[in-house]
């Protein structure tokens, strides 16, 4: 047997162009074969399908159409971000430019734990970083998979960044202590201070990371009170990070981060935020200025796989002092080596706790390039004006019930008058019949219906379908659960 076409060097593209035909092809096959936002007939339908199409996952004799005919399964079995009635989640359309870059990156390969491997990816990476900290005020940032891992490593910098203070002060013993050295110098480790609206990804890490148990505040306004925080603050020993957020997960809330700022440097705490919905603000001239107070983190975690238009994954996590970022530094001498760091080879081992690493900032930069500024505001402005035309729709109508006006893009609506169970019964309904993915969110004790609108293609009209879907599907009735 031949060896099979590589996809990079001289003969590269060659392989590649009538491969990247066959997917194009099956994409549209497939997409069309759907018919919709997402397959029909539920996990059995679907699961049945995909093992249909597979076969033997690993034949003795290899496939030559396995391409072709994989791609089409996974297109007609899609969750389509681009459809506008596939609205639930933070869960982008990535623009085309963005999914073509990521096309080189997998063919060319860098792997961003060494410059011998990396070595325009390695340059770009620190360039882009760069200016996108410098976008939210800060001063440098990692590349990461997500918001997840980005706020896996904010509490992570936190922990280690209030351990060596500690052992600073333990070591110098000054006669008098700002608050923030006093709190260091009290020793254990930093406690996580966060809203219940906070996203579990954060209470997650301080598990991960073996750090006491987070003290979670109520937030039944949707947004952390700077009140509560501050008694909290005044009361809690130890070193403390507070995760605020911009952006929160059920309802697109921004925290006030001003004010929140304003009680940490009071007490002496840490400040994490979690941008990785709202930072996409920051393209927007008539909306950055809700992020007032960003600039004031120790941390933020910025995510462009949600309002940034990026496949995953693209997330970053920015600081405010590079100097947090020591505690990732690591030897590994196949990798940066001493001497070969000496010489002048960048030392990319401590830019992540991954080894091997996608160049996912060439899609990146290849968006911010191709948009500009005011391309990206204009996307971020419309996703936001699409939610407020869908809550004034829903404002409107005789028999839904609106939460509450939009702050990002989230809409979160009901049937008046509906049970939870109905709510509940309603979404899987529409996904079962692959009608529409709406998300849902339990807020003030109740179950909503979620639209996460960051599709900037979206229609008024497809707005109006939307609703009228959900009635629809209310009104037959007796759904199944
Ligand atoms: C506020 C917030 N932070 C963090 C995350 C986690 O991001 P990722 O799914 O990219 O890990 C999410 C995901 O929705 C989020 O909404």
């Amino acid at each position: 047997m031949p060896i099979p076409p590589l996809a990079s060097g001289p003969q590269g593209p060659d392989a590649l162009r009538p491969l990247l035909d066959t997917v194009l092809d099956a994409l549209r096959a497939g997409t069309r074969a759907r018919g919709g936002p997402l397959p029909v007939g539920g996990p059995e339908a679907v699961a049945a399908r995909v093992r249909e199409a597979v076969g033997d996952v690993l034949p003795a004799q290899g496939a030559p159409d396995a391409l072709r005919a994989l791609v089409h399964m996974f297109a007609e079995g899609a969750a389509d971000p681009a459809d506008p009635l596939c609205a639930a989640h933070l869960h982008c359309p990535p623009l085309a430019a963005a999914t073509a870059a990521d096309l080189a990156a997998s063919a060319l390969n860098p792997s961003l734990d060494s410059w011998d491997q990396a070595p325009a990816a390695s340059a770009l990476e620190a360039l882009v970083t760069r200016a996108l900290a410098a976008e939210a005020g800060l001063a440098d940032a990692l590349v990461t998979t997500g918001g997840t891992e980005a706020n896996q490593l904010a509490l992570l910098l936190a922990r280690e960044r209030t351990r060596e203070q500690s052992r600073q002060e333990t070591r110098e013993r000054p006669r008098e202590l700002t608050r923030e050295q006093a709190r260091a110098a009290h020793g254990g480790t930093v406690r996580l201070v966060c809203g219940a609206n906070a996203h579990h990804s954060l209470p997650r890490a301080a598990w991960l990371l073996g750090l006491p148990e987070p003290v979670v505040l109520p937030t039944p306004a949707g947004v952390l009170d700077p009140a509560v925080l501050d008694e909290a603050l005044t009361h809690l020993e130890g070193p403390l990070l507070v995760a605020a957020t911009a952006g929160t997960t059920d309802a697109g809330l921004i925290d006030p981060l001003p004010d929140i700022a304003a009680r940490c440097a009071v007490h002496g705490a840490r400040l994490h935020i979690d941008a990785a919905y709202g930072a996409g603000l920051l393209f927007s001239d008539r909306h950055r200025a809700r992020l007032t107070g960003l600039d004031a983190a120790d941390t933020v975690t910025l995510d462009l796989h949600k309002l940034g238009w990026q496949p995953v994954a693209a997330g970053l996590l920015a600081v405010r002092d590079p100097g947090d970022l020591a505690a990732l530094r690591q030897r590994a001498d196949y990798l940066n080596a001493d001497d070969d760091t000496e010489a002048g080879l960048p030392d990319l081992l401590g830019r992540s706790l991954r080894t091997s690493r996608r160049p996912d900032i060439l899609k990146i930069a290849v968006t911010l390039k191709t948009l500009g500024r005011t391309g990206l505001g204009q996307l971020v402005d419309r996703v936001c004006a699409l939610a407020h035309e869908f809550a004034d729709l829903v404002g409107n109508h005789p028999r839904l019930d609106l939460h509450d006006r939009p702050t990002l893009s989230t809409v979160l609506f009901r049937p008046t008058g509906a049970s939870d169970d109905t709510v509940a019964a309603v979404r899987r309904r529409l996904l079962t019949e692959g009608r529409a993915v709406l998300g849902r969110a339990r807020l003030d004790g109740r179950l909503w219906l979620k639209a996460t609108l960051l599709n900037p293609a979206t229609s008024p009209a497809d707005l109006a379908a939307l609703l009228t879907l959900v009635e629809a599907t209310l009104a037959e009735g007796n759904t199944p659960g």
